[in-house]
């Protein structure tokens, strides 16, 4: 068999140890040929697909970002007009010249969508969810969202002894447009004071409310961490309108901190690098038994997968009854 490979959408930590963990098991296990396409679907409607051998293997457990290189190119996305590409026939036309007979899509709610249409379409499909937003419906974790969340953490850490030394609140905003699975784990991991989720209404009483108090039981500093996808008024980045807001509100003096993509950068942790590989074993699996149109999944400790038609234009949100949320609440942390 020849498969083709590709990685689209934003990328974070753990897809080039995927890349190898689907490649290794192809051709060391399963005798397989495998070619990478580059620049994700953009790469696939031009043509861009080269053979990959074992010595592109070298160095990838540890390596961030992505050696295929990534865009956000939506082929399915309605034609402008008659004149401009049919990006879905050049696709096709590119995997029968290629004579590519699966086609292994990693990527996160984006490629999911793109892949379930690739499989509509006829092709052979196997997609791996990939995001440090761990919004992918279908798999309980995502790989990328283990090392996003750890340099939060550390980041929120290092912010607590300024915090405390200069008496200050200290706003931080961490990725998370529509889910905040990154601003509850590393909020929590933290010792966050304050959390704040797209998903949870806040109030901003509320949140002055628990900054004075904690003064009045004497820790005149408090932590914020804010999903950069809360509502803010009048275009406002979600870390300056909280920062403003709650200034305004308590009088205390507050500072923000945007982590921003240092979130997505560099080597994965040891979790998401064993997440990633055993994800990509099992996707070549599945390519071995000629089980496509699925999405691999972790479930529990168990790699499994579900069909790419459950998951495709759905979103994982952090629920009210999440148990970090339950006892976050019990211990007096504010989710607004
Ligand atoms: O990878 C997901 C994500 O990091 C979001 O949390 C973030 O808002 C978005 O990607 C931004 O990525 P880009 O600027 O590459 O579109």
């Amino acid at each position: 068999m020849r498969i083709g490979i590709l990685t689209s959408g934003g990328d974070c930590p753990g897809i080039n140890a995927t890349i190898r963990g689907v490649c290794k098991t192809a051709m060391n296990y399963y005798g397989m040929e495998v070619c990478g396409i580059h620049n994700g679907f953009r790469g696939l409607i031009d043509n861009e697909i080269a053979p990959l051998n074992e010595d592109s293997l070298s160095g990838l457990l540890n390596m961030g970002g992505t050696i295929l290189g990534t865009s956000r190119e939506k082929p399915f996305k309605k034609r402008i007009n008659a004149m401009s590409e049919d990006k879905p026939a050049m696709m096709l036309q590119n995997i029968r010249n290629n004579k590519l007979d699966c086609i292994v899509c990693i990527g996160g709610n984006g490629t999911q969508k793109t892949a379930y249409k690739l499989a509509e379409a006829g092709v052979n499909v196997i997609s791996i969810p990939k995001t440090i937003d761990n919004d992918v419906w279908g798999t309980d974790i995502s790989f990328g969202f283990d090392s996003a969340v750890s340099i939060a953490t550390e980041a929120i850490d290092r912010l607590h002894s300024t915090a405390t030394s200069h008496q200050r609140v200290m706003v931080i905003e961490v990725m998370g447009h529509k889910a905040g699975w990154i601003a509850l784990y590393s909020g929590m991991a933290g010792g966050g004071d304050i959390i704040l989720l797209p998903e949870i209404p806040f109030d901003i009483h509320c949140i002055g409310d628990t900054i004075i108090n904690r003064l009045k039981k004497g820790k005149p500093y408090s932590i914020v961490v804010v999903a950069e996808g809360i509502p803010t008024i009048g275009g406002k980045k979600a870390a300056q309108y909280i920062a403003e807001e709650i200034e305004y509100e308590t009088g205390f003096e507050t500072r923000e901190t945007v982590l921003g993509y240092i979130q997505r950068g560099g080597s994965p942790t040891a979790f998401d690098r064993n997440l990633a590989t055993r994800m990509g074993g099992h996707a070549t699996e599945l390519i071995a038994q000629k089980q496509f149109g699925r999405m691999i999944s972790l479930q529990g400790s168990n790699i499994t997968s579900v069909p790419l038609e459950e998951v495709s234009g759905k979103l994982k949100l952090v629920t009210e009854n999440h148990d970090l949320i339950l006892q976050g609440r019990r211990m007096g942390i504010c989710f607004g």
